[in-house]
């Protein structure tokens, strides 16, 4: 190998074609990808994949294309990894994990603590006293981080503790791991996670932080608040993950989105967007407005985002529309029954306008030092 590809392979940029224009789309086919691009700025750029689709060689040489990180989608949840106390079963995420290994991207974990995806078991045991509990929450955590120690940049060790419904003053929300311990369980599980690897980036990570709606407001507050009291009682939180899960029918205000993040910097955390995506079920069904919309909110919302320098990440939720949980998801699914559009690639792996304004939201944003 030459020295000039050793250090290709390195930077994880691929070989790459020379550009050719889509006769249909006017988008280059060939030339860098997105992670290429976004690495010019100091931007890791990538996305959500399934153990079952890296499987398949066209999606995995997209991804390769396209990302310079990778987060397993599902497969690193609590109920695939344990459906049992007693069974642990790593298949799926160590596939994920492996992928990047070879492929030399980085690696997200998500996620260790969150209400969803949570075997029966571990329902019982958090009701079962807080001494059970935590013990539970502490070994999830611990588990998690030791197995992947040094392979992961961030870990997601909360997500999606604050809001919802039957709330209390701090709008934390009303899950199984709050019922049993309080807000403390945050502190136990992000106090575990660095012990287990103290190298990892650890994040509390949520949606409904992006756009101008009453809800959002609250949820903002709410969440900065929380992040507040974590770091003055020396929780090891480094990085807010904003899910960034955008709906074409809600207003998006830059003034809105840049104070907040310019409060969380001012915390001194790294920001990640972490599931950037656009629901376009507001939208009409034909192709070209739908897609010009669904690019034209994802670069109003990049350009405030990377403006922001303590953003560094940014990570799709999923990188094509065959994958996307938009599509396979009943209460998201459009009415007229055509595919959701609001991923960078189209089913076939071709990219779309919100690939392109993705593209230029990296090239336009400042450097990271
Ligand atoms: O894999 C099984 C399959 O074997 C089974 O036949 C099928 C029948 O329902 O279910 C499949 O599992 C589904 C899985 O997605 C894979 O498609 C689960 O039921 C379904 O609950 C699961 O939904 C995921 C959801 O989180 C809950 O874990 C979505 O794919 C995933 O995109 C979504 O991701 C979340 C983030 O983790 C957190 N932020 C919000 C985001 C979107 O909801």
């Amino acid at each position: 190998m030459t020295k000039r590809r050793v250090v290709l392979s390195a930077l994880a940029i691929p070989m790459l074609a020379p550009a050719r224009a889509s006769p249909e789309a006017g988008l280059p086919e060939g030339g860098p990808g997105l992670g290429a691009i976004a690495a010019t700025r100091g931007i890791l750029y990538g996305a959500a994949v399934g153990a079952a689709h890296i499987a398949n060689p066209a999606f995995a040489a997209a991804v390769r294309r396209e990302c310079a990180i990778i987060v397993g989608e599902n497969d690193f949840k609590w109920r695939p990894t344990q459906p049992q106390p007693d069974q642990p079963t790593f298949g799926r995420a160590d596939a994920v994990a492996g992928f990047a290994a070879e492929n030399r991207l980085r690696l997200r974990g998500h996620t260790m603590i969150w209400q969803e995806s949570l075997p029966p078991w571990v329902t019982e045991r958090l009701s079962a006293g807080r001494a059970v509990a935590e013990a539970t929450i502490r070994a999830r955590a611990s588990v998690m981080a030791a197995r992947y120690r040094g392979r992961i940049m961030t870990w997601d060790v909360v997500n999606e503790a604050v809001g919802g419904d039957n709330t209390g003053p701090e709008m934390m929300r009303d899950t199984p791991f709050h019922r049993a311990l309080g807000e403390s369980f945050l502190d136990i599980a992000f106090a575990a996670a660095r012990e287990a690897d103290p190298d990892a980036r650890l994040a509390y990570n949520d949606f409904g932080l992006e756009q101008a709606v009453p809800w959002q407001d609250q949820h903002r507050s709410a969440v900065l608040r929380l992040l507040e009291r974590l770091l003055s009682r020396g929780v090891p939180v480094d990085t807010l993950g904003i899910q960034a899960h955008l709906q074409t029918e809600w207003a998006f205000d830059a003034t809105v989105l840049s104070r907040f993040l310019r409060d969380v910097a001012g915390l001194g955390l790294h920001i990640e967007i972490t599931e950037l995506d656009v629901d376009d079920r507001a939208l009409p069904a034909a192709i070209e407005p739908r897609d010009a919309a669904v690019a034209d909110l994802t670069r109003r919302f990049l350009d405030v985002a990377l403006a922001e320098r303590r953003v560094d990440v940014v990570m799709t939720w999923g990188l094509s529309d065959r994958h996307s949980w938009l599509s396979r998801t009943p209460s998201r699914q459009r009415a007229d029954g055509n595919r959701q559009r609001g991923l960078p690639l189209d089913e076939e792996f071709r990219r779309k306008p919100m690939w392109q304004a993705m593209a230029e939201a990296f090239r336009s944003a400042p450097p990271r030092g």
